[in-house]
């Protein structure tokens, strides 16, 4: 009979999770970890990284090593490091959340310079940070998954911002995570062949301490009448990143309680 447990189970596995230190990121480093992986917590913020490290102090199980994914000019080499450091990279989740102060300017607002940084930061970091993750693990297998979006396939429903002191996502962002959706398909394309499935998964609105007034209107949107928390993100890149999903790739799995379904 199929163990399902040891299909989840990730003893043995290097994994890599950029923006480690954030919400959804610290969640995904707890799951991967809890199923046996040995997880490099990849950020820029090192207080944060060494303090998840702490979390974790049994066994050196989970390290911080500080990378700027928007350094994409040294990407190719830092991603080579961290490989040979631990002896191959089996699982890379990009979850890092790099993006300039004005990032989520008003629609009149944008400007030139910052659409192209956030395009640089946003979209450019994820394509080739999955795309030299995924060379990496040509041969031996291997699996990537990118934190998209439900903006990344639907537009915002502009209404349930109105009166709440939350601004609605920039028109940036939905041509990033769009983007990061389907470059995610054309890697699972290019990469099965090799043996690496790359994925997706686009949460609903992350529950963050936001004002009534906001989960009020989230929730009357959300057929689960809810945002999602972290732990949920996390569960659904576990199963993306481990043997239970080893016929699943090219995949956009929503995480948003029905959001995109209705
Ligand atoms: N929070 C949500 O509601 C939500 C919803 C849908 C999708 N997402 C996506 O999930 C991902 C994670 O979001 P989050 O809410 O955890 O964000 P967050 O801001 O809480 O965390 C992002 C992390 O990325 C790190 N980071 C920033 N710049 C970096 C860089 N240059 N290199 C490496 N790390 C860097 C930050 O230090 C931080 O620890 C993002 O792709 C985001 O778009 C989030």
């Amino acid at each position: 009979m199929t163990d399902y447990q040891a299909l989840f189970a990730l003893r043995g596995r290097k994994a890599v999770v950029t923006g480690a230190a954030g919400l959804i990121g610290r969640e995904i480093v707890a799951a991967l970890a809890q199923a046996g992986a040995h997880v490099v917590a990849a950020d820029v913020d090192a207080d944060r990284g060494k303090a998840l490290e702490q979390v974790f102090s049994g066994g050196g199980q989970v390290v911080f090593r500080r990378l700027d994914v928007t350094d994409l000019d040294a990407l190719k080499q830092n991603i080579a490091g961290l490989s040979a450091e631990l002896g191959g990279i089996d699982i890379w989740v990009n979850s890092a959340y790099p993006r300039t102060a004005d990032w989520n300017a008003a629609v009149e607002d944008i400007t030139v310079d910052s659409w192209r940084k956030n395009v640089d930061m946003q979209l450019n970091s994820y394509a080739l940070s999955s795309k030299y993750a995924a060379e990496s693990m040509k041969g031996r297998g291997g699996a990537v998954v990118n934190l998209a979006s439900i903006y990344g396939v639907v537009g915002p429903s502009l209404s349930i911002y109105d009166g709440t002191g939350v601004k609605p996502f920039s028109m940036i962002y939905a041509a990033v995570k769009g983007g990061i959706v389907n470059l995610t398909r054309y890697m699972a394309a290019y990469f099965g062949g090799h043996k690496v499935r790359v994925n997706a998964v686009c949460p609903g609105g992350v529950f963050d301490r936001h004002d009534q007034s906001f989960t009020d209107n989230y929730g009357s949107r959300c057929p689960l009448g809810r945002m999602a928390h972290p732990e949920e993100v996390a569960a659904a890149v576990l199963f993306l990143a481990s043997d239970a999903s080893s016929y699943v790739t090219g995949e956009v799995l929503m995480v948003d309680g029905g959001w995109t379904a209705v």
